[in-house]
């Protein structure tokens, strides 16, 4: 997913919702550039380390209120780079889904602005953040929700796939050129809940065939359980 993103060249981070306090668990080279900060100061922490003194409470309420509620938003605050000079931030947080419907990541998507504002308002006056400026940032964030959407079609597309098999082991997987399927022995009768491409194209069947089916007879194929790769 990360490398999708990284194509933009936009600065973001991705959190994981499940872990206590929201930590960053990846964020793109473009939010090192932006910020200042290195690897080792922004994975596992909580992105408001970026906020300071002059950072409007409101815009923070608005996250905080949306992170709650599991929904996008977007707005514009002033955040400091690491070496403690502002920047105007237009940011937009995106909640991607599992296909349970529940919040497996955010997406923070940051734009700095500051040179627009400057331009617009002059050095003196940089102290609100314009419509226009956020609504552009709002666009540029919903293509970026159209691409982790179509990616996420893919790899389903490109496999069979049970529900129960998470989002991110999905990825990694349908990545491999093997042939093989995962079962699940918690199920009664130890069904199939993956199968690669691979294992589509030499077994000859179509996912709809196969998921929730046990494995057919077939010579050379490798299987293994979802409960060991878990
Ligand atoms: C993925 C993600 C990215 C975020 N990026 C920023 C950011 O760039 N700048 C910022 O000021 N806050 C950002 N936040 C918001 C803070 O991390 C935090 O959620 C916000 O300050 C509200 O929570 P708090 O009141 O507990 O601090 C981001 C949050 C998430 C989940």
């Amino acid at each position: 997913m990360e490398s999708v993103f990284e194509s933009f060249g936009l600065s973001f981070v991705i959190s994981n919702p499940r872990e206590q306090d929201n930590p960053i668990v990846y964020a793109s080279e473009n939010f090192y550039k932006t910020t200042g900060y290195s690897p080792k100061d922004v994975i596992n922490r909580n992105c408001r380390f970026l906020q300071g003194k002059d950072t409007s409470r409101q815009s923070v309420c608005e996250i905080r209120d949306a992170i709650r509620e599991e929904r996008a938003t977007s707005t514009c605050l002033l955040n400091y780079r690491k070496n403690g000079t502002p920047f105007w931030n237009a940011f937009h947080l995106e909640p991607v889904k599992d296909i349970h419907g529940m919040t497996e990541f955010y997406i923070g998507v940051q734009v700095d602005v500051t040179e627009m504002f400057k331009s617009a308002v002059g050095e003196a006056a940089v102290t609100e953040c314009s419509k226009d400026v956020c609504s552009r940032a709002q666009l540029l964030a919903d293509e970026v929700k159209k691409y982790a959407d179509k990616l996420h079609e893919n790899a389903r597309g490109s496999v069979a796939v049970a529900d129960s098999v998470p989002s991110p082991l999905l990825s990694g997987l349908s990545t491999i050129n093997h042939a093989f399927c995962l079962t699940d022995p918690s199920i009664p009768g130890n069904p199939m809940v993956y199968c690669s491409p691979g294992f589509l194209r030499m077994t000859g069947y179509s996912s709809s065939e196969l998921i929730g089916k046990p494995i057919p007879n077939a010579a050379g194929i490798v299987t293994a359980s979802l409960t060991a790769q878990l």
